[in-house]
């Protein structure tokens, strides 16, 4: 008999995203005839063609391969040099991180779900609420919670509310907590954090002796030259914070994936025995045994971005991007409804119209104007009377979703 992980038996639904995919699949079989014009802005994929840079290094790298004399087998399971070089010359200059502290890999959904298998039980762990909700399924697939309630809040994880009244930016909590999964700019809500706002974090996660896991993900959307791009950009940052960075939205590499996560030597945690332990040195020792390394022509791909024509196809990704959230947030705003991120973020949060709740929206978009958007309550209970809509689409769906918004709400 073989016994499962009867924590799985805690989670509620299935995955979000799925489950958002199987109802819009129920709703196109019983509707074929609107299935062709149905618009999607659900998930937060990319649409875009990758950059010509990225494609070129991606093609030379594929060719190198079918040399012998530049073929290569296994790499460094934490990432070739050229790639982590790139990464602290184009990202953290000054910063003081070295290409030692990046840990390059396939995805930071992955990656922020695999950190957990370096700490250990009885941690006290902060999530905002609404939350990106790999952070919170992970923490109950690997036992650090109890049930939900009827909510879907899980027993022994504290939920850091993020509201209109906190400009989505959770305040620091009264009680003691060990680790705090922050995401700037943040999915779901769009908003961003200040400067003053980190430095709140980091003081109380240095006094707490806390670690701040920072998800840096959506970095490269933001507008605003105050915004931290970093959580190093902050002081004392370096002892206790992780950041995790994709190449997912940026670069449009949700399909092909690679990712890193940044852990400067001196963030540790305790052993049983009281004994300070390196962080880096467990992800490194995780790393080796886990992980055979990102692909090599990916890897490659990645790299291009940094080139002075990849800087350039990425910014233009960008503004792509971002020129649809703007519309998004205008067509929002018109029609009445309360709007809030979509300015350092490619995500537009928008407050339900009165009475609907945030399924009831899913549903009106979906039958009504055909147009797929995500519940907020899907990414915890303070979500509930919001939605989000993904500005990731072409700008003639954008347009489209637009009209029908005016023409629906
Ligand atoms: C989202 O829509 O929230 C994102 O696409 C999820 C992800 O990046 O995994």
């Amino acid at each position: 008999m073989a016994r499962i992980n009867d924590n799985f038996l805690k989670l509620k639904a299935g995955y979000l995203f799925p489950e958002i995919g199987r109802r819009v699949g129920a709703y196109a079989d019983a509707n074929p005839d609107k299935a062709a014009s149905l618009i999607k802005c659900g998930i937060g994929d990319v649409t875009e063609p990758l950059p010509a840079a990225v494609r070129e290094a991606i093609h030379t790298a594929v060719d190198e391969l079918g040399n012998r004399d530049t073929f290569r087998g296994y790499g460094p399971e934490q990432g070739y040099d050229f790639l982590r070089e790139a990464i602290v010359e184009n990202c953290y200059a000054d910063l003081n991180i070295s290409a030692n502290d990046i840990f390059i890999s396939d995805g930071s959904k992955c990656d922020t779900g695999n950190i957990l298998d370096i700490f250990g039980k009885g941690n006290k762990i902060a999530v905002t609420d609404p939350v990106y909700p790999v952070y919170v399924d992970t923490n109950v697939m690997i036992g650090n919670t109890g049930e939900a309630d009827e909510e879907g809040r899980y027993e022994g994880l504290v939920y850091l509310p993020c509201t209109a009244e906190n400009d989505f930016v959770p305040a620091i909590p009264d009680e003691k907590v060990d680790i705090i999964y922050l995401c700037y700019p943040n999915n779901p809500s769009g908003a961003s954090a200040t400067r003053e706002q980190l430095t709140a974090w980091v003081t109380y996660a240095k006094e707490n002796d806390a670690i701040i896991l920072y998800d840096a993900a959506y970095e490269a959307f933001i507008q605003d030259d105050d915004v931290p791009r970093s959580i190093y950009e902050i002081e004392g940052a370096h002892e206790c914070a992780l950041e995790f960075r994709s190449f997912s939205k940026n670069g449009g590499f949700t399909g092909i994936r690679c990712a890193y996560i940044t852990i400067p030597e001196t963030v540790t945690g305790v052993s049983a025995t009281g004994e300070r332990i390196s962080i880096k040195q467990l992800w490194a020792r995780r790393t080796s045994t886990k992980f055979n390394g990102a692909s090599y022509p990916i890897q490659r791909g990645a790299e291009a971005i940094f080139s002075d024509a990849g800087k350039a196809q990425v910014v233009a990704l960008v503004d792509h991007y971002m020129g649809n959230a703007k519309l998004l947030r205008e067509a929002c705003t018109e029609i009445g409804l309360k709007v809030f991120g979509g300015e350092n973020a490619p995500y537009v949060w928008v407050a339900c119209p009165e009475g609907l709740t945030s399924w009831d929206m899913f549903d009106k978009m979906l039958t009504e104007a055909n147009v797929v958007i995500t519940p907020g309550s899907g990414f915890g209970a303070a979500g509930e009377g919001y939605f989000r809509i993904s500005a990731f689409n072409s700008r003639e769906n954008v347009k489209e979703v637009c009209k029908r918004l005016k023409a629906y709400l």
